[in-house]
């Protein structure tokens, strides 16, 4: 089925998509219209994909995340540098100024977004020409990267079990995912405040998460509003508590590129180092089922696995989390199994969820879609353990969705269609990712 890949072309439309989002230099929205600000992962991620070809712009992309940096450490998962829009929550809903830890001079969101920052900081390094510039960079930013780790284990993980917790959906970066279908059932939203959903100005309704779902999400900023923000009540009284299999990984992997980053700047890593060793132990004892052969989120609330069969379970390849025999589960049962994520009835790699999840909806946001970033984690994890061949195949049918949809925010593994928001910065920027590895010499 594989469509030729007009690389050349490719890469020239994803460094227009990047630049034309460029707000007056400062940040890069996420999409053309309906993320008109700043958020976390994907400023990290767009910042990878500048690298190869604009480092400076790279840098300052990441600069003007931290300077959104909270006192105690917290990295805000939404920036908003230039004031309201038309999206929704606007900054004045999140009410930040209650809390002593905002930061000065800046409208943030108060709860945060999936720790990628550090590990696309150390690929940008690694390939850095200019060794002396970079690593100058690089210890430039490494104290706040550092205090953000820092703030994640003390306040999401109190009870130092090696696994944080997320307190709101959003803060998985794949919000309406099945995995939260249950521990959302347990949030009653009385009392929601007024708002107005803006998601639908720019996104067909039917591929965005449901009302019952948004309805949660914001009485759960409510409720953290109303506790000024303050980390201990929100840990001891969030009625929302997830151990995610997404976020961990990523932490995990985000905690090993820091490491390496304070080896190389001559900084301690004792700390890093109990950190990697409590969290992989955690993260197999915990959120692996060797019934299942997956990994599942565990829910604090409820006390117990979320066993929904999803994406998420394949991050542990990207961290490098799995044994050798966890990965071959992963891969060999799940991912390789056409009722599940193979092409099968559909066309493409790697659905945001399995296929036969009761959950499973082809358009909606994270219910189903291919997300171009799944792919290229999952991707990079099955090189690591020496899947070459499906880790090209995925590459290649990222590319083809691409080529033959535009630059969206997901697209439908049936048929390719794209979905969700247009002029997709994280899209556009992990193509110029994959295409380096065959256009651009290392
Ligand atoms: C949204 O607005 O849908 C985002 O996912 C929140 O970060």
């Amino acid at each position: 089925m594989s469509a030729a890949i007009d690389a050349e072309a490719l890469l020239e439309q994803a460094k227009a998509v990047l630049r034309a989002n460029d707000v007056e230099g400062i940040f890069i929205k996420p999409g053309t219209y309906q993320y008109p600000h700043q958020w976390n992962w994907d400023a990290a991620l767009v910042a990878l994909g500048l690298s190869h070809f604009d480092r400076p712009r790279a840098e300052q992309e990441i600069r003007s995340l931290l300077k959104a940096q909270w006192k105690d450490g917290m990295l805000p998962h939404v920036v908003y540098h230039n004031g309201a829009s038309d999206y929704f929550p606007t900054p004045d809903f999140w009410q930040i100024e209650r809390s002593p830890n905002a930061p000065n001079g800046l409208l943030t969101s108060g709860i945060v977004q999936p720790p990628i920052l550090a590990t696309c900081v150390r690929l940008m390094h690694e390939r850095a020409k200019d060794r002396k510039a970079s690593l100058a960079f690089v210890r430039e930013v490494y104290p706040a990267l550092h205090r953000w780790h820092r703030w994640l284990r003390a306040a999401r993980d109190p009870e130092n079990t090696g696994l944080v917790a997320i307190v709101h959906p959003w803060e998985s970066g794949t919000d309406n995912a099945a995995r939260f279908v249950e521990p959302m059932i347990r949030v009653i939203p009385s009392r929601v405040p007024p708002y107005q959903r803006k998601d639908f100005l720019h996104v067909r309704e039917d591929e965005r998460p449901i009302q019952a779902e948004y309805q949660r999400f914001v009485y759960l900023i409510d409720l953290f509003r109303q506790w000024n923000y303050d980390q201990e009540t929100i840990y001891a009284r969030s009625p929302f508590l997830v151990q995610d299999t997404l976020f961990n990984a990523l932490m995990y992997r985000a905690q090993y590129d820091l490491r390496m980053l304070a080896r190389e700047l001559g900084e301690p890593t004792e700390e890093l180092d109990e950190w990697l060793a409590t969290t992989r132990y955690a993260y197999n004892a915990r959120l692996w089922s060797e019934a299942h052969g997956l990994y599942f989120a565990y829910d604090l609330r409820g006390q117990r696995l979320l066993q929904e069969n999803g994406c998420a379970t394949f991050i542990a390849l990207f961290a490098g989390l799995a044994s050798e025999h966890q990965a071959r589960r992963l891969v060999e049962e799940h991912l390789l199994n056409p009722e599940e994520y193979a092409p099968n009835g559909t066309r493409y790699f790697v659905p945001s969820q399995a296929k036969n999840n009761l959950f499973f909806e082809p358009r909606r946001y994270w219910r189903g879609p291919v997300w171009i970033l799944i792919n290229w984690m999952v991707s990079e994890g099955l090189r690591r353990y020496g899947y070459h061949e499906l880790a090209e195949t995925i590459r290649q049918h990222s590319l083809e969705l691409v080529q033959r949809s535009g630059f969206m925010e997901y697209y439908d593994p049936r048929d390719g269609t794209g979905c969700g928001a247009s002029g997709f910065s994280w899209t556009a920027a992990l193509t110029i990712e994959m295409l380096a590895e065959t256009m651009m010499p290392a």
